[in-house]
């Protein structure tokens, strides 16, 4: 499976999907779970207030969230849908087990990686992914993912950091892209408007805040789809 993987990246061109740059965030996360509650403390504060409340509070019926990792999302959704996680860590979702139990919540963790999950098309009624599309070595793959087990008229809700289209700011997220992506497995210049649209969602809602540093987006799989582009 890993060596079809790589060989169409290497078809493909790309190098960010490569099994090395998964197992690098993998080891990254793993190394970093104890003090990722501590770390990102600070940041969710200043940057994402509110912003899991809002996420969770558009999820219905069968949700997905992507990249779950420490279950950070766990206390904000709704009593009534029925939550399935996927993490690329152990160790992130060994921390989620546990807050998943300390907060009574019922929800079906699993190991896995985002850009191959591991569900039948059109599984789901939402698709829920938080600080996530930043990590994930190829997002466009990850985006294509959760099309295709989403149902039609189902419904993918994403918070993230992204570029912002201030310059200013633009231009020092240039400058620290490089550390961030070497230190912290964390890209700043992303679009993740780009794969969505790619994918072939419609976008119901985008907004932008902080700068143009926050985003917070629904898009929809139309109703007359069947599988996603990468339903491989
Ligand atoms: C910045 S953390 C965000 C965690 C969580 N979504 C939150 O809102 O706090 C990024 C997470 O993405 C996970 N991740 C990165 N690549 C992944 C992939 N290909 N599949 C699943 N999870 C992945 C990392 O292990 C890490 O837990």
């Amino acid at each position: 499976m890993r060596r079809i993987s790589r060989l169409r990246d290497r078809a493909s061109g790309s190098a960010a999907s490569s099994p090395t740059e998964t197992d690098r965030v993998r080891g990254h996360y793993d190394a970093r779970a104890g003090r990722y509650d501590r770390r990102i403390r600070a940041p969710e504060r200043l940057l994402f207030g509110g912003g899991r409340a809002w996420a969770c509070g558009q999820a219905s019926g069968a949700v997905l969230e992507l990249a779950i990792g420490t279950g950070r999302n766990l206390h904000a959704y709704p009593c009534d849908i029925r939550l399935t996680g996927v993490e690329l860590s152990p160790e992130m979702l060994a921390v989620a087990r546990g807050r998943a139990r300390r907060v009574g919540r019922s929800v079906e963790l699993r190991v896995g990686d985002a850009q191959e999950l591991d569900f039948a098309d059109g599984s789901f009624d939402t698709v829920v992914a938080t600080l996530a599309l930043c990590t994930i070595p190829d997002p466009r793959r990850a985006v294509d993912q959760a099309f295709r087990v989403l149902r039609p008229g189902g419904r993918l809700v994403l918070l993230e950091h992204v570029r912002s289209p201030n310059a200013m700011v633009r231009g020092v997220q240039r400058l620290l892209d490089p550390l961030f992506v070497r230190l912290e497995a964390d890209h700043l210049l992303r679009e993740p408007l780009e794969p969505v649209l790619a994918a072939g969602f419609e976008v119901e809602s985008l907004e932008r805040s902080k700068l143009g540093l926050v985003e917070r987006l629904i898009a929809r799989k139309p109703d007359h789809v069947g599988t996603g582009a990468d339903a491989d």
